[in-house]
């Protein structure tokens, strides 16, 4: 595969949402939910729609953004959120049925060269191979299937392969860092790829970025996307990490970090790590 991971979507970007947003202080991190990507309820954040007719118009409820759970839009430590954060009250639009049916995103545009980041070039990438498995749940631990998940992350140097990456790190020609996979019926999404490196980001002095992957899921349309950051047990960079550390809950932070598997390794071939995404309820992830 190569880097165009976007026919449909939009090029993920090194840091924040795929598509790339401007305003970065660097141009690794950076993502920002907007009111468009704000989930419809009965989207990838809930159950069914309760839709209701005004004037003849279909009405969705709006999401709510739960307090003490996700990052706040504007975060002392987190430096660049200061200028891009909205000034102004959120403008929620009224989900019609354009935004809450299309497009499908099927499974039909998936290959499975997709989700294994190891197999897209000639060559093997460098670095310690990983599996990361996991499922997408909603409240109710219920598995959510045919959610199109797409991930964006260093290679093994902590470097990205983007034209805004400056780090004084080697490219990998076999390693674009891209993946994306559907969830099955169970709700489990499966990648290879391997382990990202950790990279300096000009935050603050010294500061660098514990190893990290990008997630950004899709439900049935494009409103229904959350974009999120999943963690290595163990980094000694997550207690110093801005963005690690607005998420204000200690547990939701906790939940941000995949376990290592055993019966998920291999012998002699890849680490295994599990990942959970939930959606909402008490044990949410938290998504930016
Ligand atoms: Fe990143």
């Amino acid at each position: 595969m190569t880097a165009d991971v976007s026919t449909s979507l939009a090029t993920p970007s090194p840091g924040g949402l795929p598509g790339g947003s401007g305003g970065m202080d660097s141009p690794r991190e950076g993502a920002e939910p907007s009111p468009r990507a704000t989930p419809s309820r009965g989207g990838l954040g809930g159950s069914s729609p309760r839709a209701s007719t005004e004037a003849g118009q279909l009405v969705l409820p709006s999401y709510e953004r739960p307090d003490g759970l996700h990052p706040p839009l504007d975060f002392d430590g987190y430096r660049s959120t200061a200028l891009r954060h909205p000034k102004q009250p959120l403008v929620l639009l009224p989900h019609r049925l354009t935004e809450v049916t299309g497009p499908l995103l099927g499974d039909g545009l998936i290959t499975p060269t997709d989700s294994d980041l190891t197999t897209q070039h000639d060559g093997e990438p460098q670095g310690q191979r990983i599996i990361l498995t996991g499922r997408v749940l909603d409240s109710d631990g219920r598995p959510v299937p045919d959610t199109l998940i797409e991930i964006w992350q260093t290679n093994a140097a902590g470097r990205y392969r983007h034209r805004r990456e400056h780090h004084p790190a080697p490219l990998d020609p076999n390693f674009d860092g891209i993946g994306r996979a559907i969830t099955d019926s169970a709700g489990r999404y499966r990648f290879v790829t391997i382990q990202p490196g950790s990279y300096p980001w000009g935050n603050h002095y010294n500061a660098w970025r514990p190893a990290h992957i990008h997630f950004s899921l899709f439900g049935r349309a494009f409103t229904q996307r959350l974009v999120t950051q999943m963690y290595f047990p163990g980094d000694p960079l997550l207690p110093l990490d801005p963005i690690f550390n607005s998420v204000p809950d200690e547990k939701a932070r906790q939940r941000m970090i995949a376990d290592f598997d055993i019966e998920l390794t291999q012998p002699e071939w890849a680490l295994g790590y599990h990942w959970d995404i939930v959606l909402r309820g008490r044990d949410a992830t938290a998504f930016e």
